[in-house]
């Protein structure tokens, strides 16, 4: 059975602790976070391991999690590497979304192998993503001697693991962050334009859930340029004339800029005259 120790014991570290040790696969060995209240907590949660106080009790073990806040990644990879307690082979691995590896980098020089393992997941309760965790999409990139290894952990903790390509944290995090993120500003950015034409607010999630919902599981169905709809894909300038008329000056950059992307969306669908038409008006 293969030992693992985790830094960081809140959230994450927590659950896939739990996860771990309930595979059969891992021994939860180690457990530190910056309190030995917080790693004890840690260990009960888990039903395995011992909560340490510091870097240097660490035990030598084949995977070392380190679940810390990401601003925290690099400083405690340096402790780690500066600790002399890592040996020749260990994986290293953090599970931010944002960060590659390569933060990791300072625990190459001392023989371990790092990557990234990051979990499509929101873990706000524990207890919770225990329950609900099995078969979420985790970004694995790294050292090639340490994939392997992740793949494993992955399966065994019910993942589905899928490569990312070198470099691609960035791009990848990125598109996490408009899907999630981005959506909640559209959707603020429409409620405010029905706001402005008079609609009740009480309609809003009446009027807009559906649409959205709709729009978002055909784009994702269909493909994207199959699953436009709307004026700008009909080539209907004299609507989208309408609508940049009436739109706030602080709307205006945003609803050109994506009017422009989903021009260049609609592609052959649009005729070329009706093309030349909108981006004219658009960029007006
Ligand atoms: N939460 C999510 O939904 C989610 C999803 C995907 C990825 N992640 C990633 O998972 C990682 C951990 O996130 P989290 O939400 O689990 O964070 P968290 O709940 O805030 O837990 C962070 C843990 O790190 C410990 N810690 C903080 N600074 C430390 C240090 N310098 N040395 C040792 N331990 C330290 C804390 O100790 P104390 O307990 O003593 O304060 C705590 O146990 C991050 O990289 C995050 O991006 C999180």
């Amino acid at each position: 059975m293969q030992r693992l120790n985790i830094i960081g014991t809140g959230k994450l570290g927590r659950t896939l602790g739990r996860l771990a040790a309930s595979s059969g696969q891992y021994r939860v060995q180690d457990c530190l976070a910056r309190s030995t209240a917080s790693a004890q907590a840690a260990v009960d949660f888990i039903g395995a391991g011992r909560a340490c106080q510091h870097v240097a009790a660490l035990q030598p073990a084949a995977l070392i999690l380190l679940s810390v806040p990401d601003d925290a990644i690099a400083a405690t990879a340096q402790a780690l590497a500066d600790g002399e307690v890592i040996a020749a082979g260990t994986v290293v691995f953090h599970a931010s979304g944002a960060a590659e590896a390569e933060i990791l980098a300072p625990l190459r020089e001392v023989g371990a192998h790092v990557a990234s393992l990051h979990p499509a997941f929101s873990f706000a309760d524990p207890e919770r993503a225990v329950q609900q965790f099995a078969g979420t999409l985790c970004a694995l990139e790294g050292d090639a001697a340490a994939l392997p290894l992740l793949q494993d952990f992955a399966a065994a903790i019910g993942a589905r693991p899928f490569a990312l390509a070198p470099g691609g944290k960035a791009a990848y995090h990125a598109a996490l962050s408009v899907a999630s993120n981005y959506l909640v500003t559209l959707t603020d950015i429409a409620s405010q334009l029905a706001r402005q034409g008079g609609v009740d607010e009480q309609l809003l999630p009446a009027l807009l859930g559906p649409l959205m919902q709709g729009s978002l599981a055909n784009a994702l169905n269909m493909g994207s340029q199959p699953a436009l709809t709307g004026p700008i894909v009909r080539g209907d300038a004299a609507t989208v004339a309408r609508h940049l008329a009436v739109l706030p000056q602080a709307l205006q950059p945003v609803y050109r800029m994506l009017g422009e992307r989903t021009v260049a969306l609609a592609g052959e669908r649009l005729p070329e005259v009706a093309r030349q038409t909108l981006l004219a008006l658009l960029r007006d």
